[in-house]
């Protein structure tokens, strides 16, 4: 035995402080954005059918809900709304008085420190559930952008901290970033759904979102889930175009991506934790087959590992409680 040669790895393992001391890689309150589906009407406290945990809250109970991720010490939110009416150009999504423009407003009146990102897209406003303008079928790119631009807009004026486009046309950054300088909101960032996926992952959240197409689907405009090359190109372009953060989504099955782009872009990477990811999890949870709370510090852990600055995840407010435990 004394002739062998072999490295002693465990010698860093032996007692909880010494793991402690040798731990590379932490999460923090600080890391995590909330998700909220905000929708029209009064009273509504509405739990998502697939995602278990999750709510549609209108906005006369959104307090409530603040004063609770505040008291947990969640520093963001990202914002969806669910508004009652929609049409083909998805007016609601730009509309100075829309869901999600009352929803910021009410929350930075309320909470002026809680940072509020707004998503940026047309699809839980258009009829027809796409992220832009449909014609013949077709999703339109470039007629797309103006009311993209229109929508960041109106989220700025009523106070969004941050900018999320989500909607994946060409240009969309380009156009964002052009129209809140000429509207005077040259200070205000844009995060980009720069390398975003067609996943069938987003299922619950259609159902929480309500926005579903309702023809086709959405492989014109989200990326093939194959692709690794062209995700560096969707993140170049996004830069160039001036994104200050880049958002990878989903998480789990793309980490291999969140690396990529954390090694190539030196900006914030943010990594969205889907609503399907988080359904998989809460179910087999419900059915007492894992340990939740261990499973999900491991994914989220797993996430920051590979280069996820920021996690987007609707588990914010039990890792938020967990975190407290430790
Ligand atoms: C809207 C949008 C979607 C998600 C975030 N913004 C849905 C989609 O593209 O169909 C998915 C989020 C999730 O699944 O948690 N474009
Ligand atoms: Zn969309």
């Amino acid at each position: 035995m004394e002739h062998l040669q072999f490295a002693r790895h465990r010698r860093l393992r032996h007692t909880a402080n010494l793991r402690a001391l040798v731990r590379e890689t932490y999460l923090h309150i600080e890391d995590l954005i909330y998700p909220l589906f905000i929708a029209e009407g009064e009273n509504i406290k509405t739990e998502v059918s697939s995602m278990p945990g999750v709510y549609n809250i209108s906005l006369d109970l959104l307090e409530e809900e603040l004063n609770e991720l505040v008291s947990l010490g969640i520093k963001s939110v990202i914002l969806f709304g669910v508004p009652n009416e929609k049409d083909e150009v998805g007016t609601g999504a730009y509309h100075d008085h829309g869901i999600v423009q009352k929803a910021i407003k009410l929350t930075k009146e309320k909470y002026p420190e809680l940072v509020v990102v707004a998503d940026t897209c047309l699809c839980e406003y258009t009829s027809h559930g796409h992220c832009g303008i449909v014609e013949n079928g077709h999703v339109l790119n470039d007629p797309s952008l103006d009311l993209l631009a229109r929508t960041a807009i109106s989220q700025a004026k009523a106070g969004a901290d941050i900018i999320a486009p989500s909607n994946m046309m060409d240009g969309f950054v380009a156009a964002i970033r052009y129209g809140l300088d000429e509207a005077g909101f040259e200070h205000i960032p844009i995060m980009s759904y720069a390398v975003k996926y067609s996943s069938a992952f987003y299922g619950p959240f259609r159902d929480a979102a309500q926005s579903a197409p309702s023809f086709g689907d959405r492989k014109t405009y989200q990326m093939d889930y194959a692709n690794r090359l062209e995700a560096m190109r969707e993140a170049e372009s996004d830069i160039q175009e001036g994104a200050d953060f880049l958002i990878v989504k989903p998480a789990l099955s793309y980490l291999d991506i969140v690396r990529d782009v954390k090694n190539n872009f030196n900006v914030p990477v943010v990594a969205y934790n889907v609503s399907g990811e988080y359904s998989m999890v809460k179910a087999a949870a419900l059915n007492g087959w894992i340990n939740e709370k261990q499973i999900v510090m491991e994914m989220m852990t797993g996430m920051k590992r590979a280069g996820a600055d920021l996690i987007i995840t609707y588990f914010a407010k039990d890792i938020a409680r967990w975190l407290q435990e430790n």
